[in-house]
Parts: C-alpha cells; sequence; structure tokens
C-alpha cells in the first residue's frame, strides 16, 4: 500500500491527467459462509483495508489499467464486440466495464491506478474489493449515478459469467454497503439488510493461517452445485422450494433417507448454518456476545464436518483460540480451503490473544500467522479529503 498522496502523484506521471480516487473495502464474514447461494443469510463487516483507484476519464473508448503491485498496462476497449478473459487480475476490471454495459450504463473511456492493501488470496475479498472500487471509478469517470446494490449485482455478474467463479453476492454486497463499527446481516434473496452494531467489549480479530490450497475454485462450484442437487431432490417431496434457504431443519431430517449422504451433509450445512446467522444476529443486537461466540465455533464445526471447506491450518487457529482466556468464539471466515479465521475477543484480552495465537500457530505448523485486530469501516465511496 503505497498512500493516496503517492497513487495520485503516480497517476499524474503515468497517464499525464487529474485523477479522483475511489476506494471499496475487503470484507470479514461474521458467521453465515456458503450461505449466500442458497438465498440465505450472512453477517459480514467491511474492513478498512480496501482497494483504491485514482482515475480519470479518457476522451476516446479505450480502458487502460495499471497496478501498483507489478505488471505491465493492460488496455481493453470498450466496443471490443467480443471481450474475452486474460485469467488474471485485469479480468475483474475489465468483466465490471462488460458488465455495467451490458446493464445499460453508457460508461466512457478510463485510465485507472489500483492499489489495495486487501491481502490477495486470502479470503478477504480483495476480488470484491477490485471489482467494486472499479465500480466506483468507471461510473464516476462517466458522470453517472450509483446504486449500491445494482452495482454489487454488477460485481458478481462479472465474476460469475466472466471470471468463471460462482459465487454468491455477499462479498460485493458487503463491500457496497458496509458501515463502520456494525456488522450487516443480509437477507440474500430479497437483498434486504439491517445494520447490526458490533459491541464496544469485543475486538474481531482475524489470524491469516497464510496457507492458500489450490483447488479453491473448483471445489466450490463443486459445493455449490451439491446444494442444487439437494434442492432438486428435496423438492420432489416438498413442493415449492427453490432453494436451501426454503428448508429447516425439521424438513431435512424428515426428508433425509431422499439424500445420498454426502449432499445430505452439505444441506445439513446450509440449513443449519442459516439458523446460527438469525441467532447470531439477534445475540448481538441484545450484547450477548457469550452466545454469539457458542455460534461461530458451531458454524466452523459445521463447516469443517459437514461442508469440508476447512483445511488443518485453519483448524488448528480456531482450536488455538479456544484455548485462549478471553476469546468468545472462532471460526474460518470466506470460502476456506486457507485464508482466514475471525474470532471474537474481549478487548481486554486481544494483545495477550495476539500473542498467545502466533506462538501456538508457529509452534504447530512452522507457519507465522498474520494477525489483524480488525475495526469495521464503511463501504465503498468516492474519496474526497
Ligand atoms: C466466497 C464467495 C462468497 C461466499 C463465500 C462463502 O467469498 O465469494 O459469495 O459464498 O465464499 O461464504
Amino acid at each position: 500500500m503505497h498512500g493516496r498522496t503517492e497513487l495520485t502523484e503516480r497517476f499524474r506521471r503515468e497517464f499525464g491527467a487529474e485523477p479522483r480516487l475511489y476506494r471499496a473495502p475487503g470484507r470479514v464474514n461474521l458467521i453465515g459462509d456458503h450461505t449466500d447461494y442458497s438465498d440465505g443469510f450472512v453477517l459480514p463487516a467491511a474492513l478498512e483495508q480496501s482497494t483504491w483507484i485514482a482515475a480519470a476519464a479518457r476522451p476516446d473508448r479505450r480502458l487502460r489499467m495499471r497496478s501498483l503491485h507489478g505488471g505491465p498496462t493492460a488496455e481493453f476497449d470498450l466496443d471490443d464486440p467480443a471481450p474475452a478473459p486474460r485469467h488474471d487480475w485485469t479480468d475483474y476490471v475489465h468483466g465490471v466495464a462488460v458488465m455495467l454495459q451490458r446493464a445499460g450504463h453508457a460508461l466512457a473511456g478510463a485510465d485507472l491506478l489500483i492499489d489495495s492493501d486487501v491481502p490477495i488470496g486470502a479470503g478477504l475479498s480483495s476480488s470484491a474489493a477490485l471489482e467494486i472500487a472499479t465500480g466506483f471509478a468507471l461510473l464516476g469517470s462517466a458522470g453517472l449515478p450509483i446504486d449500491r446494490t445494482a452495482l454489487a449485482l454488477c460485481g458478481q455478474r462479472a465474476e460469475n459469467e466472466f471470471v468463471g467463479m460462482l459465487c454468491g453476492i455477499m462479498d460485493q454486497f458487503i463491500s457496497c454497503h458496509g458501515s463502520s463499527a456494525h456488522a450487516l446481516l443480509l437477507d440474500c434473496r430479497s437483498l434486504d439488510f439491517r445494520l447490526v452494531p458490533i459491541a464496544a467489549s469485543v475486538r474481531l480479530v482475524i489470524c491469516n493461517s497464510m496457507a492458500h490450497h489450490q483447488h479453491a475454485g473448483g471445489e466450490y462450484n463443486l459445493r455449490r452445485a451439491e446444494c442444487e442437487r439437494g434442492v432438486a431432490l428435496l423438492a420432489a417431496r416438498l413442493p415449492g422450494i427453490r432453494a436451501l434457504r426454503d428448508v429447516s431443519m425439521a424438513d431435512l431430517a424428515a426428508h433425509a433417507a431422499a439424500l445420498p449422504e454426502l449432499t445430505f451433509r452439505r444441506c445439513r450445512h446450509v440449513v443449519s448454518e442459516n439458523d446460527r446467522v438469525l441467532r447470531a444476529a439477534a445475540a448481538l443486537e441484545a450484547g450477548e456476545v457469550e452466545e454469539f461466540g457458542r455460534l461461530m465455533n458451531a458454524s466452523h464445526a459445521s463447516l469443517r464436518d459437514d461442508y469440508e471447506v476447512s483445511c488443518r491450518e485453519l483448524d488448528v487457529l480456531a482450536e488455538l483460540a479456544l484455548g485462549i482466556d478471553g476469546v468468545l468464539g472462532s471460526r474460518m471466515t470466506g470460502g476456506g480451503f486457507g485464508g482466514c479465521t475471525v474470532s471474537m475477543v474481549r478487548a481486554e484480552a486481544v494483545e495477550r490473544f495476539c500473542e498467545a495465537i502466533a506462538a501456538g500457530y508457529a509452534a504447530a505448523t512452522g507457519i507465522e500467522a498474520k494477525i489483524l485486530v480488525c475495526s469495521p469501516g464503511d463501504g465503498a465511496g468516492v474519496v474526497t479529503a
């Protein structure tokens, strides 16, 4: 991360114009993983860590982009009749431009210079931060108004249809709608949401396992397919269901015999996780942080055992956390197969927690975890100051 002044100066040198700055945050999900693509519930918070884009309109139809993190300037034509992904980071930018245009936005050509302090490949949604910052930069440069929910959907479409990752709506939505000191309870079907204040007595601590297992994308799409299979089989017995969101634990128990064992466990994770999210949001609103912590722990166990998206490094981190005084709960966060855990820790225990978890993780794995005490930040916007 290079700082705003440097980003602006580099832009002037590189592109010879005066930029505006746009920012979109990464996210940490407190509870509700692998539920968004089943029309379920999630409870993420936006991070202060963000992607920053310096941007200025161009008089032609070119989109030029460069990252301060390396690589040459890439260039695309907004009128390309057959835009194709290159299988690198520019796909997120290019994909958002394509989807915004398909949604009817009259974009202008633009130069973009990109910087980010969202760790890449750590499950903190660096790609959603890039997509949403791009959306703000492209709409802003063209002088067009921004509808945050519509932009979140465009970002998701870019990832689904251009990048080829069948993600849900959570990451783009929280990057657009996050609010400092709050988590956000989102109904991924209606897109209704409610901000939930995070108790001042606790901190959210993110532990980056530094593990990143390569098969994550393929496994993600497979999990999604398992959920769809479960719905197809259950629909014969539960007419009217459209997604696992419509299935209760009682329904699932009653029709367990209709599902292969693996499909049943995948479905049980999603159905039980939806229930945990709603209970967790209510607990947080009532200041019942102990209950919130218990639900986080149950969520981790379900992701580990039923959904099988955790990995040894994440399990080590979650387990170590539970042995430290002042920890209310701990779980993997995001897609899994590496990345981070999030722990809810009593404010006065944070320092001790950071030391103990770093030492314990290094002893168990030989890896140095990166630890981040997070203060939930605001959603995307134009940077004015
Ligand atoms: C990734 C996806 C999200 C969500 C999470 C798991 O971050 O982008 O849509 O499915 O995994 O909760």
